[in-house]
């Protein structure tokens, strides 16, 4: 190996666009730069999250650099919005020549800039491959099953991930388990979490609301098949408002969960000093909430891991879940749209018969290390490879 980056050899293309992205590259980002040799990086950011809350506060609290680009796609309907990342992406690969593009998760951004990587002859690397719901009505299954069908290396979190892209005809050797990249930040930033009651302090609500004794509750909701549809939404800030009578709730209100509870006319249900809406936090707020909280309620891919990484109970409030290891080995329950099934696993929680579970394989805080000694080999020896023969 040599002790510097080739000369000739371009940088990878890391590639963010919404906010779970960013607590994934942040670690890969310093792995690369302390990889031997470095592996020069350029970050991309899509724009597809903009506002301070969903965006700068993250990356102030994860301490990403600045992107070197930003493409402000902005908002959108799907089509639009991956239309216009794709179309503001290609100009940069001509102008950069990475030796490759990085891509994490499964948002919008993921597959659009995938895709026009792909299809200019330059290699993809998409990080936590092969998670599968095995539901089409969620765009972010359409992200992650087209992204790795023509991504070139797939690195996993779970063994299940291996599993789900073998059996989709993927070959072995592009596949590599090499652990949890979102829990290497969360391993580095836990003693640097904020306080709770100044959390709420902060947000200009009352932290007294939370003193007690009985701890607290933190609630996070905003897929579209939770909170688009005025009486699921009206049934499950029911069920969550009966909750809070007897634990007080925090939720973290994310702008398209907070826009249909004022167009739906859903405000009174959120109207009690026991439920504690904030603005969509920062990765140190959310992160002291969690850690702190007695049970999480949430419909987020990123929160039933960090819980499980946490030791702290989850119920997510969705019909399936891409990450089972969080309830075969962590501490997740799946409890749907089903109230029934939420009062009835937030009283057993309560009661002290939470799941306690354990933390994954490789969910050690070395998954980006593992990302970047694995992909700077592999870039090089391709890079000889194809001077040798010319
Ligand atoms: C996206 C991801 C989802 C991820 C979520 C985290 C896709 C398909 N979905 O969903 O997987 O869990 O991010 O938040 O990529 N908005 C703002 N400010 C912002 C960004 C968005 O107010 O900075 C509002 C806009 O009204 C926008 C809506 O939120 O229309 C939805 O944003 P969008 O990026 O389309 O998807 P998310 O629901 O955030």
């Amino acid at each position: 190996m040599p002790d510097i980056w080739p000369a000739d050899l371009g940088p990878v293309i890391c590639v963010v666009g919404a906010r779970p992205n960013f607590m994934k590259m942040a670690p890969i980002l310093r792995a690369f730069s302390n990889n031997q040799p470095a592996i020069p990086t350029l970050l991309v950011h899509t724009g597809q999250h903009y506002d301070r809350d969903m965006n700068d506060k993250l990356f102030e609290d994860l301490q990403l650099p600045h992107p070197d680009i930003n493409l402000e796609v902005g908002s959108g309907t799907h089509a639009v919005q991956t239309a216009e990342v794709m179309r503001r992406f290609e100009p940069v690969l001509d102008e950069k020549k990475p030796s490759c593009v990085l891509v994490v998760g499964d948002v919008n951004s993921t597959l659009a800039c995938t895709l026009v990587a792909v299809k200019k002859g330059i290699p993809v690397v998409h990080v936590e491959a092969g998670l599968r719901s095995y539901d089409r009505a969620m765009p972010e299954e359409i992200n992650r099953i087209l992204t790795d069908q023509i991504a070139d290396i797939l690195y996993t979190t779970e063994r299940s991930a291996t599993a789900n892209l073998t059996r989709e005809g993927i070959s072995e050797e592009r596949i590599r388990f090499v652990g949890n990249v979102m829990i290497d930040s969360l391993l580095s930033n836990r003693e640097k979490a904020r306080d709770p009651q100044e959390t709420l302090r902060t947000c200009g609500a009352d932290p007294q609301a939370i003193a007690s004794t009985q701890g607290f509750g933190v609630v996070t909701m905003h897929r579209p098949s939770n909170v688009d549809h005025p009486e699921v939404l009206r049934s499950l800030l029911g069920v969550l408002k009966e909750i809070s009578e007897s634990l007080p709730l925090v939720f973290a209100l994310h702008p398209r969960t907070k826009g249909n509870i004022e167009r739906f006319g859903l405000s009174d249900l959120i109207d009690t000093p026991r439920m504690i809406m904030l603005p969509p936090q920062g990765y140190l707020e959310i992160l002291g909430l969690m850690a702190n909280a007695r049970i999480v309620l949430t419909d987020s891919g990123g929160l039933q891991e960090e819980t499980t990484a946490l030791g702290v109970p989850c119920l997510t409030m969705r019909e399936n879940t891409e990450r089972p290891i969080t309830v075969d080995q962590g501490t997740n329950t799946m409890v749907g749209r089903d109230i029934e099934a939420i009062r009835s696993h937030t009283r057993e929680t309560l009661a002290g018969h939470g799941k306690s579970g354990r933390v994954p394989e490789l969910w050690d805080g070395l998954a980006a290390e593992r990302i970047a000694a694995d992909l700077g080999g592999w870039l090089i020896a391709r890079h000889q490879s194809k001077q040798s023969i010319q």
